[in-house]
């Protein structure tokens, strides 16, 4: 048979989606663009047409570059959840708590489907919001609150649907991977980079969401909850990379190994754990993950059955969220509807195993006297704690002081932070050793 097409054919047939957007930033301008400039493409993949009838924004007067004219304008971004015309609520607006959170579930209890970019929202209230639109039939869905452009979610929840994820870790932050790849590149330290990402709007003006490791743990804590178990966001372990110094990516550099900050969830099917926290790590230099730079994000996957897989792209910025908004929009028009964390049973959210118990190899750097006697003290210590040395450098630092490194055997994290607490006692070692996890993730 020959496929042949014509106009009726390429008429949808299904009414309109109409969408009411809440938040008119980056992204919410980028979806209004998308849809503007694709929109034949975009209604032929949904099988209808897709018209954005309404908003809401904090400033109606602020210059966008775009023409908003056609649009029903609601000062209240609850008013969209009333408005007849709106089939769908955008919520774009950002932050767990307050407007966007009362808007979610104010839609979802109207029965009104909500497409959300709010990693804050999903991660905290996840839970909540599951029942929610369980109980009132409603989707909700938020492919983009996860890794901008990387189809991150419906990778796990469609695509891997077949498989037990053993583990998946990533770089989830663009604003932390840009800084660690130009500490490393450069030779400058983290204040000075930050100041200068900031001044290139690559960095936030208020940066502790993404450099103290939050802005990952909310996406961890999401991926968490569809490749294995819904976490309580607060037994979380998250440490950020401030205290990273551009010595310790050299170090890490001549050992074979970069440092990368990274979101790991594990299930230990021995007693049916998950291990879930966000450290910066060093891993080897011939990783997939190791070789992802700039603001590029990248995940890696182990999949049981399906073996190891990793994908990297754009994890922030107007073309790739508002691509991951749209997608969300389609999957709605197509009638496609998962459960939040792609199950149908009921799993109560649960802690994470603490990082203390988790044993790993480490890497360690202290600043010592440069003296006869302070290495074998040092080894004392680590004897003591029970550490096993796998290998110890040095690296002058002035000249009465050198930085020593010392690479570990699988350890017990508990175990390596009482080193480093009977090592800062010496007299020959000056300031707090720094410790960072060595990730095995291929
Ligand atoms: N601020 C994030 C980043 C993007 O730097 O990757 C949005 O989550």
């Amino acid at each position: 048979m020959t496929a042949t097409s014509s106009p009726a054919e390429d008429t949808p047939v299904f009414p309109s989606l109409r969408l009411g957007i809440a938040g008119l930033g980056t992204v919410g301008c980028g979806v209004i663009r998308q849809l503007q400039q694709q929109a034949p493409l975009l209604s032929s993949r949904a099988g209808r047409t897709l018209t954005v009838t309404a908003i809401s924004a904090r400033d109606r007067r602020k210059e966008r570059g775009l023409d908003l004219k056609d649009f029903r304008w609601h000062d209240d971004p609850l008013d969209l959840v009333h408005d007849e015309e709106v089939d769908c609520i955008l919520e774009l607006i950002g932050g767990a708590e307050g407007t966007a959170r009362n808007l979610v579930e104010t839609a979802l209890r109207a029965g009104k489907p909500v497409i959300t970019a709010n990693k804050a929202l999903i991660a905290l209230h996840g839970d909540h919001l599951t029942r929610l639109s369980q109980s009132t039939q409603t989707p909700l869905l938020f492919e983009a609150s996860v890794a901008g452009g990387i189809p991150a979610i419906k990778l796990m929840r469609e695509g891997l649907a077949g498989d037990t994820i053993k583990a998946l870790g990533g770089i989830l932050n663009g604003t932390c991977n840009y800084i660690l790849s130009t500490m490393e590149e450069t030779g400058r330290d983290f204040d000075d980079v930050l100041k200068e990402a900031q001044e290139s709007g690559f960095a936030e003006a208020e940066p502790s969401t993404d450099i103290d490791g939050w802005d990952t743990a909310h996406k961890l804590a999401i991926l968490a909850g569809i490749a294995c178990k819904p976490v309580i966001f607060d037994s979380l372990t998250v440490e950020g990379i401030r205290h990273i110094t551009a010595h310790d990516l050299e170090f890490a550099r001549k050992l074979g190994y970069r440092v990368k900050l990274l979101g790991m969830v594990r299930h230990h099917a021995k007693g049916d754990s998950v291990e879930a926290w966000v450290r910066p790590c060093l891993i080897a230099r011939d990783t997939k993950l190791a070789h992802v730079n700039g603001v590029f994000n990248a995940l890696t996957w182990e999949g049981t059955y399906s073996g190891p897989m990793t994908i990297s792209g754009r994890g922030a910025g107007e073309g790739p969220t508002a691509t991951a908004v749209i997608a969300d929009i389609i999957d709605l028009a197509r009638g496609n509807h998962l459960s939040l964390w792609g199950r149908v049973t009921k799993t109560e959210p649960v802690r994470t195993c603490p990082v203390e118990a988790l044993h790993s190899s480490f890497y360690l750097r202290l600043l010592v006297d440069d003296t006869p006697g302070v290495i074998a003290d040092i080894s004392a210590v680590l004897r003591d704690q029970g550490v096993s040395v796998h290998l110890i450098a040095q690296h002058d630092a002035t000249e009465q002081r050198a930085y020593l490194t010392v690479i570990t055997h699988p350890v017990a994290n508990s175990a390596i932070i009482n080193a480093a607490t009977h090592l800062k006692a010496l007299s020959s070692v000056h300031g707090a050793p720094l410790i960072i996890t060595i990730e095995s993730l291929s």
